[in-house]
């Protein structure tokens, strides 16, 4: 540029540094996002004329024809960004070429509209972001539920030889869940997809982190750099896990069994991940500020070139896509091609329960999570001074004495200084969020009761910080108790470090408000305390009650195809798992949750509490049957989950009213919950695998050839009649006219030829025959069945039914249907 300035005559030389100038401002006004780019051409795993296959089945990463096609990928990347886009306009930030061939790139809307007509360049989707699918943040109220992961886990040996993958904040490498015994080294299967993986060292995660359990680690930051300026205290450029989540899920799917749980001092019980010696994979993309789909992607497309078996996402897009339809978005384009590479998908299915269409896993190629609570409750207690006890909640031990003591009662409200110099708000008044508001000589001592208000109402007041007054100002103890001003609200159990509980029904607050009332006499701004408490110990778990529940925050089908809501005839989600109160392995810095600190267990609810649970499953299934594909272990998890509960009832699931409940469908518990043990042997299977999911997609309507063939590379030359006929464990019609011809084809997968006889549990208004009823099938062999649905009655809402195979080695195999009859003709 100065030589211009030099060459060309001054006047014209101010016109091109001026318009430079516009340009740049042009691009400083414009805000900048990630934009996600698929590109024409067949990435390195999928590239057809390569003859660089290992095993006659995989494609090696690591030889020469793979590393010169990846290095020919980013050229063309680069190419195109160069040649489309202004120089300076833009940064490119990932190029994926192992599963996917694209590019992440950070730049202005303008300069991204270009690119959606550049040659070559097949899509462009703006990044949304990437949310974790834990719902309660133990920082508010409502956390956690869920489940002790012990039980569900198999043996000892649960997993060994196979390597899941982990999506999320990375992984806390000290914990002892993850530790290795070079005694008891592990074996990989040889059947195991795992090549090589690589382990990226930095903050907090140094040499040796990788320790044997941990296979690998790597950390996918580039998007989150773009778009924030990240803070180094919170988002450590490591696989370190600061958030404790990670871990959480990367514990419950594979943590090593036999390990205490230790809190405050307090063992709860030993914790135990579903597959105890599988090996970890850990993908960081997920960061305290920010988390964008670039990473996640880049970190999908990284760990199928590594070569995990399975893959758990406990994290996702926060919303369906806005213009595009469900299953194509980038983000399920990259699942899909990580299933057709043999990686087993499991997704959380979403929290934005208990709303109808809510979730967010959409595609029959990975398996979407719904989540459970078990009949295991942490009941805690306020023992008042007349005898009664009102119930409550909080992971706290008893007031000193064990109960027997009993302790001044003293309202905060009653115990605020008469002349401090404090804002009259609630957090002052009521909350007991700022220990300079109280007379210290009225509340030492005492069990104060603390109001939920405003500050609550607002997420601005916490939980941690009545504990920090409590220990400010020597409570006896603390009682967080419900307002009616704002009702009931939903509590989860948390460890507190000083006796405690949560009482979060109005109608318990009620009892003890009048017992309070009763007992304390207000003379001039004075009060007289004669009410007496105490806390009952609340850490030890009673198991009642009926169980599995479908949680309130788990999302509900019936899947959706596109924004505007339509329906898609694919059953999500697809299996129910524990998701509610689980405990598993936390990071002790817990940079979102103060009130963590220092625990290295957490309880959390969540879907993304659910996913994990299925990923160890999964494990064990390849464990023992290492020729399945991914979709073969989906159909055995659904064939054999169950939708009854401890009671021999259905399922019931918490509806949107606080303890409310209803018995619930396929569109809360998918094919229901899962059964670890009779999923190793389902007896029959329903796969599809990828020119499947092709024929599926090509038969939608609204889904045309030409979207299809750019996405995924492939033609419509075989499209279903419907996409009903894709071969999933499940029928699912949203608007069925007169009747429909749906085919299934089942494999045996049983060692033994087996003769299986079918019954229809029918759906109201709708027949349903299957042709052949009973039939025999000897060892991987397959039998094509058809069935016949028929309306018989119009109704306004889905009806619900199931085929039921039982066979003469006493298998049984069970899908559901879902159908809305809209017409009989
Ligand atoms: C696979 O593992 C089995 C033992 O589990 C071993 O006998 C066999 O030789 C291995 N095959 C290959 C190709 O390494
Ligand atoms: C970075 O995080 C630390 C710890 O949370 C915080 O104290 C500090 O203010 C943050 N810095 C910035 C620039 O946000
Ligand atoms: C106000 O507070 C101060 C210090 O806490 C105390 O000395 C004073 O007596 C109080 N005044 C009244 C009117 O209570
Ligand atoms: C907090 O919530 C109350 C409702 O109780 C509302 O009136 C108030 O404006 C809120 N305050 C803030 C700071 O958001
Ligand atoms: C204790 O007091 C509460 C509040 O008045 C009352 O509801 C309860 O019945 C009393 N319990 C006993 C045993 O008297
Ligand atoms: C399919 O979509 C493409 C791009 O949106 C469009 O150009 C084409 O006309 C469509 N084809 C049909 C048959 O609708
Ligand atoms: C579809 O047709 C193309 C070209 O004719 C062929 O290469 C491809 O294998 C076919 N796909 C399927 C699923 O039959």
């Amino acid at each position: 540029m100065s030589r211009m300035v030099h060459t060309a005559s001054s006047r014209h030389a101010r016109a091109v540094l001026v318009m430079l100038m516009i340009i740049a401002a042009d691009f400083a006004e414009e805000q900048r996002a990630i934009y996600l780019v698929l590109v024409e051409g067949d990435p390195v795993a999928f590239c057809e004329d390569a003859a660089h296959h290992k095993d006659g089945k995989r494609t090696d990463p690591n030889s020469e024809a793979s590393k010169f096609h990846a290095k020919h990928l980013v050229d063309s990347h680069n190419q195109i960004l160069g040649s489309t886009l202004e120089l300076g306009s833009y940064n490119k930030l990932y190029s994926f070429k192992h599963i996917v061939n694209g590019f992440a790139v950070h730049t202005t809307p303008s300069q991204a509209k270009k690119l959606k007509s550049a040659q070559g360049v097949k899509l462009v989707e703006k990044d949304r972001g990437a949310k974790l699918m834990t719902t309660y943040s133990p920082q508010y109220l409502g956390l956690p539920v869920g489940v002790w992961t012990k039980g569900g886990g198999g043996d000892h040996n649960g997993g060994e030889g196979v390597v899941i993958g982990i999506i999320d904040t990375g992984i806390d490498p000290r914990h002892p869940s993850f530790a290795y015994d070079p005694m008891k080294p592990f074996t990989l299967s040889n059947n195991s997809r795992f090549m090589s993986g690589g382990c990226e060292v930095g903050p907090q995660f140094p040499r040796g982190s990788c320790n044997g359990k941990i296979v690998s680690a790597r950390y996918f930051s580039a998007g989150a750099q773009a778009v924030a300026s990240l803070n180094a205290s919170v988002d450590f450029l490591s696989p370190f896990d600061a958030v404790g989540h990670g871990s959480h899920v990367a514990s419950t799917a594979a943590g090593n069994s036999g390990v205490p749980v230790v809190m405050n001092g307090f063992l709860y019980g030993m914790a135990s991940g579903m597959a105890p010696r599988a090996g970890i994979a850990v993908y960081k993309a997920i960061y305290p500020t920010v988390a964008t789909l670039a990473d996640v992607v880049s970190a999908i497309d990284q760990a199928t070139q590594d070569g995990v078996d399975i893959l758990t996402l406990s994290i996702g897009p926060d919303e369906p896509p806005e213009d595009t339809i469900s299953f194509l978005s980038v983000f399920e384009i990259f699942m899909l091609f990580a299933q057709r590479a043999g990686t087993f998908v499991i997704q959380a299915a979403g929290n934005h329960g208990p709303e109808p269409s809510s979730v967010v896993s959409f595609s029959p190629w990975a398996v979407g999570v719904a989540a459970c609570r078990t009949d295991r409750r942490f009941p805690g207690s306020l023992i008042l001074g007349n005898g009664t006890r009102v119930k409550g909640i909080g992971l706290s031990g008893p007031t000193f004495g064990k109960g027997l003591f009993q302790f001044k009662l003293v309202l905060a409200k009653d115990a605020v200084k008469i002349n401090g110099s404090f804002p009259r708000t609630p957090e002052y008044v009521e909350e007991c969020q700022h220990p300079e508001a109280l007379n210290p000589v009225v509340v030492q001592g005492s069990i104060v009761i603390c109001t939920f208000s405003a500050g609550f109402y607002n997420q601005t007041s916490t939980v941690t910080a009545i504990i920090d007054t409590a220990k400010a100002l020597g409570f006896m103890g603390f009682a967080f108790v419900a307002n009616p001003t704002y009702g009931d609200f939903l509590a989860q159990p948390i460890p507190f470090s000083v006796p405690g509980i949560m009482i979060p029904k109005i109608a318990d607050v009620q009892i003890l408000s009048e017992y309070y009332e009763q007992h304390t006499q207000r003379r001039q701004g004075r009060a007289i305390y004669k009410g007496r408490a105490s806390i009952g110990e609340g850490r030890v778990a009673s198991f009642h009650g009926r169980a599995p529940i479908v949680s309130r925050f788990s999302a509900r089908g019936p899947n959706i195809v596109d924004a505007n809501r339509n329906l898609a005839d694919i059953l999500k989600p697809d299996v129910l798992a524990l998701g509610d109160q689980v405990w598993a392995a936390w990071s002790p810095i817990s940079i979102l949750d103060p009130i963590l600190e220092g625990n290295t267990f957490a309880l959390l609810s969540g879907t993304s509490m659910a996913a994990p649970h299925v990923s160890g499953i999964a494990a064990l299934i390849k464990q023992y049957n290492p020729s399945w594909t991914p979709s073969i272990i989906a159909s055995a998890i659904s064939t054999t989950a169950s939708k009854y509960d401890n009671f021999g009832e259905i399922i019931l699931a918490e509806g949107s009213q606080v303890a409310s409940v209803y018995p619930s469908t396929p569109f809360d518990f998918g094919a229901g919950l899962i059964n670890p043990t009779l999923a190793l042997d389902p007896g029959l299977v329903f796969s599809s695998d990828f020119k499947e999911y092709i024929s599926f997609l090509c038969s939608f309507p609204d889904i045309n050839a030409t979207t299809i063939k750019s996405m995924t590379g492939a033609s419509c030359n075989n499209t279903y009649a419907y996409p009903t006929d894709l071969n999933v464990p499940s029928i699912t019609i949203s608007a069925l006219s007169g009747s429909r011809l749906v085919r299934r084809t089942v494999k045996n997968v049983e060692r033994k030829p087996e003769t299986y006889s079918c019954s229809v549990l029918q759906p109201e208004g709708v027949e349903v025959y299957v042709y052949p009823s009973t039939f025999r099938i000897t060892p991987e062999s397959t039998q094509d069945l058809q069935i016949k649905l028929k309306v018989t009655k119009v109704l306004d809402s889905f009806s619900f039914g199931q085929i039921v195979f039982t066979g003469s080695l006493n298998h049984i195999v069970r899908i559901h249907l879902s159908v809305l009859p809209v017409s009989v003709l």
